[in-house]
């Protein structure tokens, strides 16, 4: 398994984006994770192309985007001309899932497929030999900083059995108050990609913080989050 550490720029300061998102690189940061909400799926409304746009000029890492969004697959080639190199839908919303991950993955870009924490896992079974990746999460999507859902390892386990039966090697993400008093047991069940955004962003030292997380995940050992100053 590899494991992957995406950042959430949803806690960074907007104001400073392209220093924020320098300080999670240096921490080891594997890709950045972009949340895009529309104020209609979700409750909230973000940032959307320009800002993938921008960061693509700034970003080494891969941008992982996660469409929180009505009608996904109308944005798709937006998204994928802005530099995105993931992106993700809802299954909730897509009700052509297929065709919209196939859409995804004809532009080149990873497709992946979200499961709110009340859908189930078996929602993404038929689209299981298809996906490059999966995308649990472990709150209800919309906003940074909400607790951990604790039966989220069961969902991820459920996800990676159903992606192994079709002999899919696809990564399970998982995304929700992730921190590193929890890691373990996510990455224990089978997770590879850990988003953050308040675990990272929420600290003094963003870089220290990637860092801490990728350990704990590893270590499966609490560690602090804050780092030297
Ligand atoms: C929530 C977003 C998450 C969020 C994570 O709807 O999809 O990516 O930024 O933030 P934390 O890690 O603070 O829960
Ligand atoms: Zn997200």
């Amino acid at each position: 398994m590899t494991l992957r550490i995406a950042p959430s720029i949803l806690s960074a300061d907007f104001a400073r984006l392209a220093e924020d998102v320098v300080q999670v690189e240096r921490g080891g940061a594997d890709l950045i994770h972009v949340d895009v909400m529309d104020g209609r799926f979700v409750p909230n409304i973000t940032i959307g192309v320009p800002v993938v746009r921008a960061l693509r000029r700034v970003v080494t890492v891969p941008l992982d985007v996660h469409l929180m969004i009505v009608e996904p697959e109308r944005h798709i080639e937006a998204f994928a001309d802005a530099g995105a190199a993931m992106l993700s839908v809802h299954v909730e919303v897509s009700p052509n899932l297929h065709r919209t991950l196939e859409a995804i993955k004809v532009l080149g870009l990873q497709a992946g497929a979200v499961l709110n924490p009340s859908t189930p896992a078996k929602a993404v079974a038929s689209v299981a030999d298809l996906v490059d990746f999966v995308l649990v999460m472990s709150v209800n999507p919309g906003f940074s900083g909400q607790d951990y859902i604790p039966s989220s390892p069961a969902k991820v386990r459920a996800v990676r059995a159903l992606l192994d039966k079709a002999q899919n090697d696809a990564p399970v993400e998982i995304d929700g108050g992730i921190q590193p008093g929890n890691a373990a047991d996510v990455v224990e069940a089978g997770a590879e990609i850990l988003v953050a955004g308040s675990a990272i962003y929420g600290t003094e030292n963003p870089e220290a913080a990637t860092q801490a997380l990728r350990n704990a995940a590893l270590a499966g050992t609490p560690t602090t989050l804050h780092g030297p100053r």
